[in-house]
């Protein structure tokens, strides 16, 4: 198989140019397309055949379930079996945009999608290009981030062809993803509102529309989000996390020795006041890194607040090590 790039207009994305990537999707095929997040790898939600090649292609374990796309809310009744008034007041609210929803699942849904839960993971993309393409398949999308199984997530179409080239028909490039992060997965099924992954709409935004919201702590998260027990948004190179300011002591540290055994090649990320721009690039750094070979990231601590929550949820989990500079320096 031979992958085609297919460079559509994010503004305003021509009609003959998603008609044949929704082809691709009405014949069990998958698409990888941008979202306003990252990247997902696309197949039609009611296809078990389409559903089984996300995994494989991935080389994603079949007990982490996949987040349904849709572009109209009267989906939301064909995905789902209950929806509580939570919903339509988030959907009000947020939708399209980087909310993911968990619900009961309706019973025509395959448990592939759903990895043996009876709950679904539902969200609206902000992105034209996806709405257009989820309406043209005539189908929700199914779609996890377009990543191989560990690796950060594409936000970029050359992110996706890095991990899939000739395993997957066709990529859209529609430019580089604005938020750079996963959406924010919240689930509804649970007694008070649970965030199970941290995203752009934050604790604060949700409880203005719901009242009490709980963050999942990560043991219980091992269980209710299948997801975020594997290691994640790892570059090959490895991350240390820091807290407080990189000092040239640090880095000497990692350095190496002396001179003559300074083999290590280190990258560093440093914090800064726009923590919009930092999300949005952190995963094509990480990226950029590896492939200069660097083996050594230091990235600095961001505050957790508003989005520096994701932020450092991510960092958290991609680095093998997290120290105190002062401890070092
Ligand atoms: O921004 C995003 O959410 C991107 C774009 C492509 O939409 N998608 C994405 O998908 O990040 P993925 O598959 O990489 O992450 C989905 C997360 C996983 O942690 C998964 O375990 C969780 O959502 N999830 C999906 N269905 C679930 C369910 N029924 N219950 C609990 N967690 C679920
Ligand atoms: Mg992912």
């Amino acid at each position: 198989m031979i992958t085609k790039i297919l460079k559509i207009n994010p503004q305003k994305p021509e009609t003959n140019k998603i008609k044949q990537a929704a082809n691709i999707i009405k014949n069990g095929g998958l698409v990888a397309f941008p979202t306003e997040t990252v990247y997902g790898l696309g197949g039609n939600v009611f296809n078990e055949k389409s559903l089984k090649k996300i995994y494989t292609t991935k080389g994603r374990p079949y007990d982490n379930p996949l987040i349904a796309h849709i572009a109209n809310l009267k989906d939301l009744n064909v995905l789902a079996k209950q929806i509580p008034e939570s919903a339509l007041k988030l959907a009000n609210q947020f939708w399209p945009g980087p909310l993911t929803i968990i619900l009961k699942k309706a019973q025509k849904i395959s448990k592939i999608a759903t990895a043996g839960l009876n709950t679904i993971a539902i969200r609206m993309p902000n992105n034209k290009i996806a709405l257009e393409l989820i309406r043209a398949s005539n189908a929700p999308i199914a779609a996890p981030s377009a990543n191989k199984f560990t690796k950060p997530s594409p936000t970029l179409a050359k992110h996706v062809l890095e991990d899939f080239k000739n395993k997957i028909p066709l990529i859209i490039d529609g430019g580089q993803t604005q938020i750079g992060l996963e959406s924010t997965v919240l689930d509804l099924t649970s007694k008070i509102p649970t965030i199970l992954r941290p995203g752009k709409i934050t604790k604060e935004d949700l409880e203005k529309v719901l009242g009490k919201v709980e963050i999942c702590s990560h043991k219980t998260n091992k269980i209710k989000s299948p997801g975020t027990k594997y290691k994640h948004y790892s570059p090959k190179a490895k991350v240390i996390l820091v807290y407080g300011k990189i000092t040239r002591k640090l880095i000497n540290k990692y350095l190496g020795p002396s001179t003559s055994l300074r083999v290590n090649k280190i990258a560093i990320i440093k914090s800064s006041n726009n923590i919009e721009l930092l999300a949005k690039n952190l995963f094509k750094k990480f990226r950029n890194f590896d492939n200069k070979k660097f083996n050594i990231i230091i990235v600095e601590s961001v505050e957790e607040k508003g989005l520096g929550v994701a932020l450092m949820n991510r960092l958290k989990k991609s680095a093998s090590e997290i120290i105190n500079a002062e401890d070092r320096s």
